[in-house]
């Protein structure tokens, strides 16, 4: 059967956006708008999964947010909204839990690297956060799912779920007349030069909000003198850039600078070599210090006009929560009686 085409991504409100955010996914967010009805969420409820400060987590909300917005997402166009204020995630979660084995759950390594070696102290959520992410998919029964690679693991579990749940109900998803398959199975969108950008530190660990040091990462809201400072820290090797792509085999900081450069341009790891092959980092580091303010730049002074004003955000997250609603009611609706809830 075919659905109709939907694109469905989340952000965690933790810590501050980066750039591996921003071209991992955000940059994708925008780009899919032309062509797909689109549901961009703060996913607040994946937030809570670690401690978050109850004094904060607002704040940071509105920052993602207000991140979506000053990157190009239009609220009016498509839905961005908070997690927390559409219930049927939580309860199509529930539903999930009792579909997706514990052998699966237990292959995931976000899981592994979160938790650490503190297992048993992590929290419940923390564990079963897959099947989170696979109800804020599918509630919206959405079809394509723009993440970067760090989220490949979770998106085939998704799969794996939407493909038992239509297995395991299949005749009663016939007698209620939705045909051979309830669910799509969501396809990952993960493409271009910097699926997963990694830390100006250490070029074999990935940019992340939780990474102490803030040198090993850009934020979106750093300012043009921050930006430079980062760039011109980054870590390399003494080597000069290579001319043609199979030369950053071995260079971890190398390939990350370049695939940064080329994801910021728009344009193919290749073409940068072809510009900057044989340059030192000098000179290479130079341009994607112009080349990053030009871009990040406006991006971060329209968030921080953005955020001064939390009455517009929240308003925009209102009106959001009202369509998603909408959308996930019908889902669940249709969920419930295939499952065989009594409604009364
Ligand atoms: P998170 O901050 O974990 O909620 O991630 C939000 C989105 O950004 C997800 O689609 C991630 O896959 C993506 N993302 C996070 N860190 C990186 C990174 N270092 N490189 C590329 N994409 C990333
Ligand atoms: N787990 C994702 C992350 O940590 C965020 C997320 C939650 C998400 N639900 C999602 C991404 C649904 C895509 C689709 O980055």
């Amino acid at each position: 059967m075919a659905f109709q085409e939907r694109v469905f991504s989340g952000v965690q409100p933790t810590g501050s956006l980066h750039l591996g955010n921003y071209l991992g996914a955000i940059t994708k967010f925008v780009a899919l708008q032309d062509n797909y009805d689109c549901v961009y969420c703060v996913v607040d409820l994946h937030a809570i999964t670690v401690w978050q400060d109850p004094a904060e987590l607002p704040r940071a909300t509105r920052e993602v947010t207000a991140a979506f917005v000053a990157c190009g997402i239009d609220p009016r166009k498509h839905i961005i909204f908070n997690q927390s204020q559409v219930a049927e995630h939580a309860e199509l979660a529930w539903i999930f839990s009792c579909v997706a084995r514990i052998g699966w759950l237990n292959r995931m390594t976000q899981f592994k690297e979160k938790a650490g070696k503190d297992r048993e102290n992590a929290s419940v959520g923390l564990y079963s956060y897959p099947t989170l992410m696979a109800a804020d998919i599918l509630v919206y029964r959405a079809t394509h799912v723009p993440v970067g690679e760090d989220q490949k693991q979770h998106l085939e579990l998704s799969r794996d779920i939407a493909q038992k749940f239509n297995n395991d109900f299949g005749g009663s998803i016939h007698s209620h007349g939705y045909g051979d398959a309830f669910f799509p199975l969501p396809e990952p969108l993960i493409q271009g030069p910097a699926t997963r950008v990694m830390s100006l530190r250490d070029g074999t660990k990935k940019m992340s909000k939780s990474d102490p040091s803030d040198y090993s990462r850009i934020n979106l809201t750093d300012d043009a003198d921050t930006i430079a400072q980062k760039i011109r820290k980054a870590k390399t090797d003494p080597e000069p850039l290579p001319s043609e792509e199979a030369g950053l085999a071995q260079r971890p900081e190398a390939d990350n600078l370049v695939g940064i450069f080329a994801a910021l341009a728009g344009i193919g790891k290749t073409d940068v070599l072809r510009q900057f092959g044989g340059a030192q980092f000098s000179t290479f580091k130079a341009a994607l210090v112009d080349l990053a303010v030009a871009k990040l730049g406006p991006i971060g002074e329209e968030m921080k006009r953005l955020v001064q004003d939390p009455v517009a955000i929240d308003a925009i997250l209102g009106e959001g929560s009202a369509r998603a609603r909408a959308l996930a009611a019908q889902t669940m609706s249709a969920v419930r009686d295939i499952v065989g809830f009594v409604r009364s």
